[in-house]
């Protein structure tokens, strides 16, 4: 089969498409045809060896994927061969066969396509998680979103929609505004234009926010930390800028505040029944159109290092997809 490649870690062009053997089947695992593998901002830290976790070299990157099983090992009930499934793992999702622990596999609902299926998880799964348990946002509420053009900013935007909060996108450029316009959110601000604090009491009246929620970190936390209200909460989602945030903890205290971290993998290890209840919701949402990924560009499996390094390159708005089979 052929599969993107890294042998040694260290820059994205040392990655090579090449014919490899299949990987092996062990107990309470399934194979999986991979049609599709969403390239997510962990895929680019795993192949540079920045990540928290280091695979074992050589590994294929990409850690999301949608396909078909063409092979189901012991001990594994309850899926079956040709079904249409998703799954997200640490690495092994750019390649043309995939070996996955049984138990996380999702099927794939009818009406979503697999390159939808492909890019779903990681940012829609997270982002409602980080909303729906972590800050247990309500209707009427006024959610912040930094990075709200990224996979998972943009998830958090259309998910706190849904949950009938007023949201609030801050992006880098005027052509990610123009996109989340495009996708119906009016309240925006362009970093490129505005400071987010001025911009945030102007919309709010000087009220401030009740949820931040920060995918970017490093400086913008301190920042949009700023803007919280009293009772505020403040998600802690990821470091797209490389940079952890600082904070003031004295805020805390006079605006009773709360800082909250966001860990999908954790929860999904641990509440595998609210995973699962959190799954269901957000597929009716998806049957009436209120959460869909944007795709902005599809890749082959020969261009996967284009595909990896257009993440990189933080040009992308919504997701970027590698399509493995038709
Ligand atoms: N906690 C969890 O369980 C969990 C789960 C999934 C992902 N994450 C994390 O969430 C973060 C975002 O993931 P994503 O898939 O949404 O990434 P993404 O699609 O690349 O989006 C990240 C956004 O961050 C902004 N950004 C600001 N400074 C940046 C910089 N120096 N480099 C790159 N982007 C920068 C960019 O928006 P502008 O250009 O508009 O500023 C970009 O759109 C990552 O750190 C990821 O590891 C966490």
């Amino acid at each position: 089969m052929k599969a993107l490649v890294c042998t040694a870690f260290g820059p994205l062009e040392d990655l090579r498409v090449q014919e490899v053997g299949p990987p092996r089947l062990g107990e309470g695992e399934v194979r999986i045809q991979v049609h599709a593998c969403g390239i997510n901002f962990p895929d680019i830290l795993l192949a540079q060896g920045k990540y928290q976790v280091r695979p074992p070299l050589p590994f294929f990157p990409g850690g999301e994927v949608a396909g078909t099983i063409s092979e189901v090992g012991a001990g594994v009930g309850g899926l079956t061969i040709g079904q249409r499934v998703m799954a997200t793992l640490f690495w092994g999702g750019l390649a043309e066969e995939a070996v996955v622990p049984a138990r996380v596999i999702v099927p794939v609902p009818d009406p979503m396509d697999m390159l939808c299926a492909a890019v779903f998880q990681g940012g829609h799964t997270t982002s409602y998680h980080a909303l729906r348990q972590r800050a247990a946002l309500r209707s009427g509420e006024t959610l912040l979103v930094l990075g709200a053009a990224g996979g998972v900013g943009m998830a958090a935007m259309q998910i706190g929609r849904a949950m009938g909060a007023r949201v609030i996108g801050v992006v880098g450029s005027a052509a990610k505004a123009a996109a989340l316009r495009e996708e119906g959110f009016g309240e925006l601000i362009d970093l490129g234009q505005e400071d987010l604090r001025e911009a945030v009491r102007r919309l709010t009246d000087g009220a401030g926010v009740d949820v931040v929620f920060d995918p970017v970190g490093g400086e913008l936390f301190g920042q949009a930390c700023r803007t919280a209200r009293r009772n505020g909460r403040i998600l802690i989602v990821g470091f797209a800028s490389g940079q952890i945030g600082q904070y003031a903890t004295n805020l805390a205290l006079l605006k009773e505040n709360a800082l909250i971290g966001v860990n999908y993998q954790g929860f999904f290890t641990h509440e595998r029944g609210a995973v699962d209840r959190n799954f269901a919701e957000l597929m009716e949402l998806f049957a009436r159109g209120a959460v869909r990924p944007r795709i902005d560009r599809v890749f082959t499996l020969d261009r996967a290092v284009e595909a990896l390094a257009a993440v990189a390159s933080r040009s992308v708005i919504g997701k970027v997809v590698v399509r493995i089979r038709d």
